[in-house]
């Protein structure tokens, strides 16, 4: 989630709409029930929040993006700026979502923590984010770029894609019962990948020239581009997600 106080609502909006709408089936996993009281950790501009909410529930968001949290605020949510390793809720929700969030917490184990204390007794922890082989094509495409421009510096991946047993093992050794848990290929349409890249990677050069930004990303287009794109679909990005269901111990 680190990077995410720096996206800006407008453009997550036209070019990454994709992620709240392919959520359906974690919102089916949280199951939610009338009057529960439910955090939405890292929100992005409060879509699914209100799905939640017309549910006949009471959520709370929290994200760390200030322009985010602005927009969820406007479509009537009760939302705060805060990150997922520093939630100061305790024994307040009957269950805590999260979708496409916590491959940006580097800190998970202390996110888990600040997770299971904002849960009541028995409450539930639902989520759904990047797992292992998560767009492998992409990462190694960056990597690749880095290695044939030293003079960029190392390629720092801001991202954590763990395997299921890794993270199984953390929410158990962390006080959760762990029912479910699986890693989902989802090979995803995203538009042009130069708008993904401009969305999430803009961290990853952040240290870089202005025209250093643009040819790491044309090279990393170019590599990509008979990897995963076709006339016919476009542009496909090889997500893997890690979807869960976990519940407080006591
Ligand atoms: C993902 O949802 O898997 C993801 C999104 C942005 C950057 C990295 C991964």
């Amino acid at each position: 989630m680190k990077e995410s106080n720096k996206w800006n609502a407008n453009e997550y909006n036209k070019h990454a709409d994709f992620v709240s709408n392919l959520a359906m089936p974690v919102i089916d996993l949280l199951d939610p029930k009338e009057n529960e009281i439910i955090l939405d950790l890292g929100c992005g501009e409060g879509t699914l929040a209100i799905e939640i909410e017309k549910l006949n529930t009471k959520v709370i968001a929290v994200d760390l993006s200030v322009s985010m949290i602005k927009k969820t605020k406007a479509k009537g949510i009760e939302a705060y700026v805060m990150s997922a390793t520093q939630l100061t809720f305790e024994n307040e929700f009957d269950a805590v979502f999260s979708n496409a969030v916590l491959h940006w917490v580097n800190d998970s184990k202390t996110a888990i923590n600040k997770i299971h204390t904002a849960l009541k007794g028995n409450g539930r922890f639902i989520a759904e984010f990047g797992g292992y082989g998560n767009i492998k094509y992409l990462t190694d495409a960056m990597q690749e770029v880095f290695n044939n421009h030293p003079e960029y510096g190392q390629f720092n991946n801001p991202w954590y894609f763990p395997k299921k047993t890794e993270y199984k093992k953390l929410l158990e050794n962390n006080g959760f019962n762990v029912k479910y848990i699986e890693l989902i290929p989802r090979p995803t349409k995203i538009d042009d990948i130069r708008n993904w890249l401009d969305i999430f990677a803009n961290g990853i050069v952040s240290h870089l020239k202005q025209e250093q930004q643009s040819q790491f990303k044309e090279e990393v287009r170019e590599i990509l581009k008979p990897k995963i794109y076709s006339e016919k679909d476009g542009w496909i990005a090889d997500y893997v997600r890690l979807r869960l269901k976990a519940y407080k111990i006591g």
